[in-house]
């Protein structure tokens, strides 16, 4: 159980014995106890101001009351100052609570089941079809995955939705360029980039023939009338893009329940038009059919163009009323960059209009751009970062490194692949992410900054002091937790007992980075402690059994946070 929830439970009881009658419960005490800004102000606070109303009496006599009453074995002292009641916990008994309750259920330190019978949706990395993966899809990616993990630890059913970009008058340009200058030994052998060339060229040759335009257009039509060959073809563009980003997905360890894409709803939304129209919501502007917003602040929306064709929106209302029919979701995300943000309000608000009460579980997770070195990409400049191309760039870096630290490291390529990868993945979601994020080796790969690899390191770390600890056979005695007295320690344990909290709020917030400087500021705290303190002491095995019980708690919620945003933990580094 977490230090809070037990401190508030005793604050509810003197509360009740000195106040009868008047109380709050034992959650809104908890909700209210606060983390002070200084040590020196003891390890919880209760701001006593909100009591005073419902208590009637001044907010600096409630809490010397309730001082007067509260002494526990959890509590070492308490101190008044001004309105606040200031808890100073027991350290022994702290870190007897916090390590037995972490290491009860190993991985699990965090989880819950708030989420037990809901379901929630995450549309994230959705990519384009025959479009390379470059480094602006990473956060759409690494944060749908990561809040996708997060929902799960939280005992929700998640579904993993890849919103394939697969529809488009492009297409049909591609296809036409393929059957003119195109071979399928090719495309099989360039992959997506051979389709990227194809399209190229023909926009190249379409300024010197616009009637290639028109081709383009009649292939267009062919697949939409589902012309076995165009098709056929299409299809095929489809799982050579698929194969490729495959290769970036095994890297990063990114999975997904459902691809259902932009072409999954063309036979599925006349339903929603015509529900629209009758809903009168549909208004004639200039031949196209639209959903007026101006009341809300915002242009129309286009649901129907002129010539009858449909639009990026007409397919995501579609999608809201397939997953909200096919999986009763509780919630839906969309994790999509901030430029769609009119998008998604639009959509959101075009949902509401229909009377459709679930869109108040729709959210749009909006995050910041990526450059790289200082640089803003641009495909039209031709500064793109591959996103394969980077990882494996980072892999390399992480393999040399390795090769510098520890050369005698038994499976070097598998930690070099964890180490690169994970480097890049909390590298992207160490920021707020509406913040932008410029990438830079230096930052990404040092193993002393606020990294991937700092974390991971001071994981292995934990794992090696296990290690010997098993082989000198020194960890068996019961452990004396008033040897974690000390401040260090203290700080190791205060971050363990506050991670539930924080998981939580990465949840709410659809915000991994607290997770991610949470598991950071751990690792930090262990380092300290590490250095500063001797865990192994033949002379003191119940000292030295509380300081491996430590050791294995910060291991095992370091990886269960680096779990969560998708960086994995070797053993050894
Ligand atoms: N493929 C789109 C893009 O790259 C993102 C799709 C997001 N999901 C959605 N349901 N609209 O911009």
């Amino acid at each position: 159980m977490d230090m809070k929830k037990r401190i508030a439970e005793r604050i509810a009881q003197a509360e009740a014995c000195c106040f009868a009658g008047c109380g709050v419960t034992c959650d809104e005490l908890a909700a209210m106890l606060e983390i002070p800004p200084e040590k020196k102000l003891g390890d919880f606070a209760l701001p006593c101001f909100r009591l005073s109303k419902t208590l009637r009496k001044a907010p600096q006599m409630i809490a010397s009351v309730l001082a007067e009453k509260l002494s526990c074995e959890e509590i070492d002292h308490v101190e008044v100052v001004g309105g606040y009641l200031n808890v100073f916990l027991s350290r022994e008994c702290l870190a007897r609570s916090i390590v037995e309750a972490v290491l009860a259920n190993p991985g699990r330190w965090g989880a819950s089941d708030v989420g037990a019978g809901k379901t929630v949706c995450l549309d994230y990395s959705s990519i384009n079809i025959a479009k390379r993966f470059h480094i602006g899809h990473l956060s759409t990616t690494m944060l749908g995955h990561s809040l996708k993990r997060i929902y799960d630890f939280n005992g929700y059913r998640t579904v993993g939705i890849n919103h394939l970009g697969d529809w488009g008058t492009q297409f049909g340009k591609m296809i036409c360029a393929y059957k003119k200058w195109g071979s399928r030994e090719e495309v099989e052998r360039g992959g997506v980039q051979a389709m990227v060339d194809l399209y190229v060229r023909f926009h190249q040759e379409a300024e010197q023939n616009p009637a290639l335009e028109d081709e383009g257009r009649a292939w267009f039509k062919r697949i939409e009338d589902g012309d076995p060959e165009a098709m056929e073809i299409f299809t095929w563009f489809k799982e050579v893009t698929l194969k490729d980003t495959q290769r970036v997905y095994d890297l990063l360890g990114v999975t997904f329940d459902s691809y259902a894409g932009e072409s999954f709803y063309n036979d599925k939304m006349q339903p929603v038009v015509d529900a629209l129209r009758e809903k009168g919501l549909l208004t004639k502007s200039q031949g196209a059919e639209v959903v007026m917003l101006d009341d809300y602040g915002m242009p129309p929306a286009i649901v129907l163009r002129s010539d009858g064709a449909t639009l990026y929106i007409t397919r995501d209302l579609a999608a809201a009323f397939y997953r909200h029919e096919t999986y009763h979701f509780d919630k839906c995300l969309y994790v999509v960059a901030y430029q769609q943000n009119l998008h998604f309000k639009q959509l959101f608000k075009i949902l509401e209009l229909m009377g459709c009460d679930w869109y108040k579980g729709m959210e749009h997770v909006s995050f910041g751009m990526v450059s790289y070195e200082g640089r803003a990409l641009s495909t039209r400049e031709g500064y793109v970062v591959y996103l394969e191309d980077l990882l494996n760039k980072a892999i390399e870096k992480a393999r040399e490194i390795i090769e510098t630290k520890s050369p005698n490291l038994p499976n070097k390529d598998e930690v070099a692949r964890q180490v690169g990868v994970g480097a890049v993945v909390y590298f992207d979601l160490h920021n707020d992410r509406t913040k932008d994020i410029d990438f830079r080796w230096e930052r990404a790969l040092n193993f002393d900054g606020e990294t991937g690899p700092y974390v991971q390191y001071t994981h292995a770390r934990c794992c090696s002091v296990l290690r010997k600890a098993a082989q000198a056979g020194v960890d068996g005695a019961a452990p004396d937790y008033a040897a974690l007295s000390d401040d260090e320690a203290s700080d190791v344990l205060m971050l363990l007992s506050r991670f539930p909290e924080t998981v939580r709020k990465a949840m709410d917030q659809s915000e991994p980075s607290l997770i991610t400087r949470h598991t950071t500021q751990l690792a930090q705290a262990y380092n300290k402690y590490y250095f500063e303190h001797r865990i192994m002491d033949e002379s003191d095995p119940a000292g030295t059994a509380a300081r491996l019980a430590l050791t294995r708690a910060a291991r095992d919620v370091i990886k269960t946070g680096l779990y969560l945003i998708g960086v994995e933990a070797p053993e050894r580094m």
